[in-house]
């Protein structure tokens, strides 16, 4: 399991739109910037999504024209719809994520609409990105269970993957969205998924719920999936999953990585203030064990 591993730090978009704390566009960026400066490459800036729905992501325009000066990184942004793409692109978005689910109820709450609509409505979307050369990822929602309909089946996960895949999105990203799968789920469903899309080209997105996320993580790693999507923090969570906490903490998932002797680019210490900064905007401490034991440890000092 030595091989590199892939982080698709999500904090500034998962991250923070659950948040009621308002969070300033200057702050956004500053965020943004921090992590970048920790070492992160790819970072899920935003989403141009209605501003009704989730409010926390307007200004998504100027977050991402506020750091897009960082040409070596790669800046997602979610997209639902063809507006959502025009705003994208008018904001200079070279890389952006559509969000499908594997359950009919999540997709009717989330995006207001079945999963076949999503689909027909992601088909312009991508058409048109290809011809733009803009690079699109597939999330799935829901593939580890539903906040509406429990228990979710890896076919169900499968059929979805493989249009996703077909339309030509280049990574598909597993999302347990309200982190209630465990280390033999997860490793069921990626195997389920690398038969019909290969296993480098799937990620895991896993919220923390239960505690389970780093097991998940590391039995998907057994599996051979090498891309993790995590947020400084532990922070994240989504309107529509009732009661599900945050994405894995980015500074968990480092502390595990490194330990296993898998290099990650990550400044710790710099992750861990970035973190701080955000936690002091919101009014709440770092969710990530890592990112309390270290300020515990520097309180002592
Ligand atoms: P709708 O109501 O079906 O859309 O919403 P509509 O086309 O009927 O339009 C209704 C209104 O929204 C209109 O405005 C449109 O202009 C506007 P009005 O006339 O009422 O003033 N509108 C838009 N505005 C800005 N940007 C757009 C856009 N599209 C329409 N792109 C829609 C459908 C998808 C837009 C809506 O349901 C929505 O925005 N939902 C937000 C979903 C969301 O962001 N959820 C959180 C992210 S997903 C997630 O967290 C999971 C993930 O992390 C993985 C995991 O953990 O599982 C990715
Ligand atoms: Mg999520």
């Amino acid at each position: 399991m030595s091989e590199g591993v892939h982080i698709v730090e999500v904090g500034p978009r998962d991250g923070l739109q659950n948040e009621k704390t308002p969070i300033s566009v200057a702050d956004r960026i500053a965020f943004i910037e921090a992590l970048i400066g920790a070492g992160l490459h790819t970072v899920e800036v935003g989403a141009f999504v209605s501003p009704k729905a989730i409010p926390q992501m307007v200004g998504s325009t100027e977050v991402l024209r506020g750091v897009s000066h960082h040409t070596n990184c790669e800046l997602p942004v979610l997209v639902p719809n063809e507006k959502g793409y025009e705003a994208s692109q008018a904001a200079g978005a070279k890389l952006i994520a559509v969000f499908a689910a594997a359950s009919e109820s999540f997709s009717r709450a989330n995006i207001n609409c079945s999963i076949a609509e999503s689909i027909e409505r992601f088909k312009p979307v991508l058409a048109r990105a290809g011809a733009d050369g803009v690079r699109v990822r597939g999330y799935i929602s829901t593939v580890l269970g539903c906040p509406y309909e429990g228990e979710i089946k890896p076919q169900a996960v499968v059929d979805v993957a493989k249009v996703l895949w077909d339309l030509g999105c280049y990574e598909i990203s597993l999302g347990d969205t309200i982190g209630v799968g465990t280390p033999l789920k997860a490793r069921q469903l990626l195997r389920a998924v690398a038969g019909h899309v290969p296993m480098a080209n799937l990620a895991m997105h896993f919220h923390d719920t239960y505690g389970q996320a780093l097991a998940n993580l590391y039995a998907g790693m057994e599996e051979g999936c090498r891309v993790i999507d995590s947020a400084a923090g532990g922070l994240g969570g989504c309107p529509y999953a009732p009661g599900a906490t945050g994405n894995v903490a980015t500074e968990d998932v480092v502390y595990m990585l490194e330990g296993m002797g898998i290099a990650t680019g990550v400044d710790m210490a710099k992750l861990v203030a970035a973190t701080n900064v955000v936690s002091g905007l919101i009014g709440r401490p770092p969710v990530s064990r890592v990112a309390a034991a270290l300020n515990a440890k520097k309180a002592a000092k």
